[in-house]
């Protein structure tokens, strides 16, 4: 009997751009999974724009025969219309600098960059811990730095920096990302003393509805989570290391 091959499933490729790391995959937008193993390449030292457009080329390249339509990628810096705007932890050519097209240039693909924490909470909304609540959700990265991203009812705004706040005058994320934590060798009760001042400083401004936690240290939340206090609920990522390939995914799909 002849047999017939079943169609290649084709996903929207998501990339999302670290400090240490730029990892993409194949995205299947109607559950969030993604539809092959991730690539991850070391983010080039320093991280110029062009040395990053040929790994994010490579990694477009390497999907070509399982995605279609434009592509998302996150930056971890502020980005408006395509252009990046703030550089705090990569290198300070990104800034002022048109993305979307320097990607569209050196792949001859569509793009749309975004804002890695902004992306992770539109992942997390849509398909893991934000799914089932109506309302203000609040999304924090701690990682190199502090990322945040908000959503109410589902709609997420770009340029929202609160890993910047000031706290004794120093930016938060120099006391409370989970880098200052390695960088001072502190326990994870040390570093949560200073994580609970943070998260006092942001519910003096905002009322979420729910208070999502990602980044690496959000995989280890049993050590640190129980020790928080916070107003909102407050709960791990679900959709871990994954977030950001799958928001910028998401984002590539409504350009
Ligand atoms: C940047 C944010 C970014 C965060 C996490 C911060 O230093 O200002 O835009 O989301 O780091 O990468």
């Amino acid at each position: 009997m002849a047999t017939t091959t079943p169609p290649k499933r084709l996903g929207t490729l998501g990339i999302d751009i670290g400090g240490s790391g730029i990892k993409g995959a194949p995205v299947d937008l109607t559950t969030g999974e993604l539809l092959a193993d991730r690539l991850r390449i070391p983010t080039p030292q320093p991280s110029r724009p062009e040395a990053v457009a040929e790994i994010v080329k490579q990694i477009t390249e390497h999907f070509a025969d399982l995605c279609e339509g434009p592509v998302g990628v996150t930056f971890p810096g502020v980005v408006t219309g395509g252009v990046t705007r703030t550089a705090a932890n990569v290198d300070k050519r990104w800034i002022g600098l048109d993305a979307d097209t320097l990607f569209e240039e050196a792949t001859g693909r569509s793009f749309s960059v975004i804002n890695d924490a902004q992306a992770a909470v539109m992942a997390e909304v849509r398909y893991g811990a934000g799914r089932h609540v109506d309302g203000m959700i609040l999304m924090l990265t701690f990682g190199t730095g502090i990322g945040s991203g908000l959503t109410y009812r589902g709609i997420s705004m770009p340029g929202i920096e609160f890993g910047h706040v000031r706290i004794d005058g120093v930016d938060a994320e120099v006391n409370a990302s989970a880098n200052a934590r390695d960088r001072e060798g502190w326990s994870w009760s040390q570093w949560t003393k200073r994580v609970n001042v943070y998260l006092e400083h942001i519910e003096n401004m905002i009322w979420p509805d729910l208070i999502i936690v990602g980044g690496g240290v959000s995989e280890k939340a049993e050590k640190w989570l129980p020790k928080i206090k916070t107003r909102a609920p407050i709960v791990p990522a679900e959709l871990t290391n994954e977030a950001g390939i799958v928001g910028a995914a998401l984002i590539a799909r409504q350009k």
